[in-house]
């Protein structure tokens, strides 16, 4: 008798391993980044020799590898400085989830020592306990701050880690800041900006031809052999190389034509499917995009995929329910109230309606026909229960 589980293994015939297209996966290699690697840790090396290393600045469009060069240098920095005993160390801290200097100050004082959770002390507890703890220990601490553009009073970070290695007399702190936003830089105080920016690293966009040789490298570790044409590939390249050269795009584009070939029982990923996945991907990085958004940008589009939902609204010229915005308005007024939030005055609401329409996810139009002169009416330009359903997880 055959064995009962004979092809039964059919639906996984395209994945052999789907996280390895994650953006959370560490990839063994980074080509194209050869440059970057080696700059970043020459300058970072006089660490080693107990000298402080310049503070360093990197920037670069998103998915141009500044977080996996960062991480991979890090990470054989503190491999290194472990094998010959050096009271060395590495930390990465990103500064979308630690957004103030104080929750930066506090993370980097838990990564020193996981035993020490300072939250909730005052920061100059745990300034002092930081300064404490690398002068007793002698340590000389490279610190990045990865996305420090979303990090609150920046400045005042910068300038009390520098003032630190006057502070003493054994021990270093160095920084490393790190931003996708190229005009970043031009936004910080003179000072803040030649504290940070001694030294700086320009990372730019991938070309096609160099996300078609990674996006083949990481298949052969996604997919089951066979399962992915060449012609996907380099379409799903061609695509990300116009999306500003980004390979967190060109990844994600895979990772999504490879769903689709699945749902659709294809044997293997074929252009057709890159096609395809573009549009799931566009929705991916809007839903990405609204769950970084400020809490009251969230319950105002909470409230319209809710009206959405329900067909609220005026009945419009065609007869079809028109949401107005003095109609969003009231109804985001209750939601506010329902999540504990002081609703802000009409003049934000219309601030954070125009706000959001440049984001792409919503038009506001003048109504027109049947409306009084100036009334707007707003659409939402992304499926309404799955919007609820991220901002419901995410408030
Ligand atoms: N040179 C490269 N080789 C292989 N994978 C890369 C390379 N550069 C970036 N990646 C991958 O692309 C994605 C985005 O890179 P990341 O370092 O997060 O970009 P950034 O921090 O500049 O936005 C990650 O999944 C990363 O592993
Ligand atoms: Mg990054």
């Amino acid at each position: 008798m055959a064995n009962v589980f004979e092809g039964m293994e059919e639906g996984f015939r395209i994945f052999k391993n789907r996280d390895a297209l994650s953006p959370h996966y560490i990839p063994s290699e980074l080509p194209f980044r050869e440059r970057e690697i080696s700059l970043l840790s020459r300058k970072i090396a006089p660490v080693l020799s107990g000298r402080k290393p310049e503070n360093i600045f990197i920037y670069g469009k998103t998915g141009t590898g500044k977080t996996a060069v960062t991480k991979k240098v890090l990470s054989d920095l503190n491999e290194y400085a472990r094998k010959k005993g050096l009271p060395v160390m590495g930390l990465y801290v990103n500064g979308r989830l630690h957004d103030s200097e104080y929750k930066v100050l506090v993370k980097v004082v838990k990564l020193i020592d996981p035993n020490m959770d300072m939250m909730g002390y005052s920061i100059s507890a745990v300034n002092d306990k930081l300064l404490e703890t690398v002068e007793g220990k002698e340590l000389r601490l490279v610190v990045a701050v990865d996305e420090i553009d979303t990090v609150k009073r920046v400045s005042d970070l910068v300038y009390r880690l520098n003032r630190s290695n006057d502070e003493i007399s054994r021990g270093s702190i160095s920084l490393i800041g790190i931003s996708n936003d190229p005009t970043f830089k031009d936004k910080l105080d003179a000072r803040t900006r030649s504290t940070l920016c001694e030294v700086e690293l320009v990372f730019p966009p991938y070309d096609a031809e160099q996300l078609r040789v990674i996006l083949t490298q990481r298949a052969k570790e996604a997919f089951v052999e066979g399962a992915v044409t060449e012609d996907a590939i380099a379409l799903a390249a061609a695509y990300a190389a116009k999306h500003s050269g980004d390979a967190r795009y060109a990844l994600l584009l895979l990772l999504r034509a490879g769903d689709i070939a699945e749902e659709e029982g294809a044997e293997r990923v074929e252009r057709i499917h890159v096609e395809k996945a573009r549009k799931r991907v566009e929705e991916d990085i809007v839903y990405d995009m609204v769950s970084t958004l400020p809490e009251q940008h969230r319950v105002l589009l909470l409230a319209l995929a809710n009206m959405v939902l329900k067909k609220s609204g005026i009945s419009g010229f065609s007869g079809e329910p028109v949401i107005t915005s003095g109609l969003l308005y009231s109804v985001y007024r209750k939601t506010a109230e329902e999540y504990g939030l002081s609703p802000v005055s009409d003049r934000w609401f219309r601030e954070y309606l125009n706000e959001l329409q440049t984001y792409g996810i919503i038009s506001v139009k003048v109504a027109g026909k049947g409306f009084r002169g100036n009334t707007r009416i707003v659409e939402l330009n992304v499926d309404p229960s799955k919007l609820r359903s991220v901002i419901e997880k995410s408030l």
